[in-house]
């Protein structure tokens, strides 16, 4: 620490990292990240039986994402990756397809334990295994489609993959880049007797999740 803020010290005065040996990571160190990230959905629902050839799926999302790292060891970190909440349209496919079924909002907080390849230069690569939650705060029924009847999205626990790498900058800035895949999976139940499609149905999301960003190093 002494030595990173010496290090530091000697940057300010020289204006420039450029003399000083690129570091990996080490323990204590916090890394925080913001940039845009999007939600790219792979998975679909069936509305079978009482739609046997209609379905649903979601389209991208955007928003932007914030991802902290905090290194327990020299390689070992943990990381949450939030965001504003994502927005997706719900479309329909096969016997519906073209139909927007809904437009839902989620926040899907994600937990991974991490692990930091020590490379010896200003790329930090790490992979990372956890947990995602997945809470759908709000859904807006199409009323031209479901005629009134209503959607409930259940939240999702799922488990999430993450690989991702940062390149240091000076002062302790970096540009990142990191891929998610997570398990979403939710029960959709649509309520009211207008469509006849009454029931719950199983939702595969299951997206891919990507983020560009800046990180500072603390
Ligand atoms: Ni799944």
């Amino acid at each position: 620490m002494k030595k990173q803020l010496l290090n530091g010290a000697i940057a300010a005065i020289l204006g420039t990292t450029a003399a000083l040996p690129a570091m990996a990571y080490q323990a204590g160190d916090m890394v925080l990240r913001a940039g845009l990230a999007g939600v790219l959905p792979t998975g679909d629902g069936s509305l079978a039986p009482a739609l046997p050839t209609g379905g649903v799926e979601a389209d991208d999302g955007y928003s932007l994402g914030i991802t902290f790292t905090y290194m327990a060891t020299d390689n070992i970190g943990v990381g949450i990756l939030g965001a504003w909440p994502f927005s997706h349209d719900v479309e329909g496919t096969g016997a519906i397809a073209g139909a927007k079924v809904a437009e839902v909002e989620h926040l899907p907080p994600t937990v991974t334990l991490q692990y930091h390849f020590d490379t010896a230069s200003k790329l930090h690569p790490y992979v990372g295994a956890g947990i995602n939650y997945t809470n759908f705060i709000e859904v807006d029924e199409n009323p031209a489609v479901l005629l009134g009847d209503s959607l409930d999205l259940d939240d999702s626990w799922g488990f999430a993959l993450e690989a991702g790498v940062d390149y240091e900058l000076q002062n302790d800035w970096s540009v990142g880049a990191a891929v998610w895949w997570i398990d979403i999976d939710t029960d959709a139940t649509i309520t009211g007797a207008a469509t006849g499609l009454a029931g719950t149905y199983d939702v595969e999301i299951d997206p891919w999740v990507f983020m560009l960003s800046v990180g500072k190093k603390f």
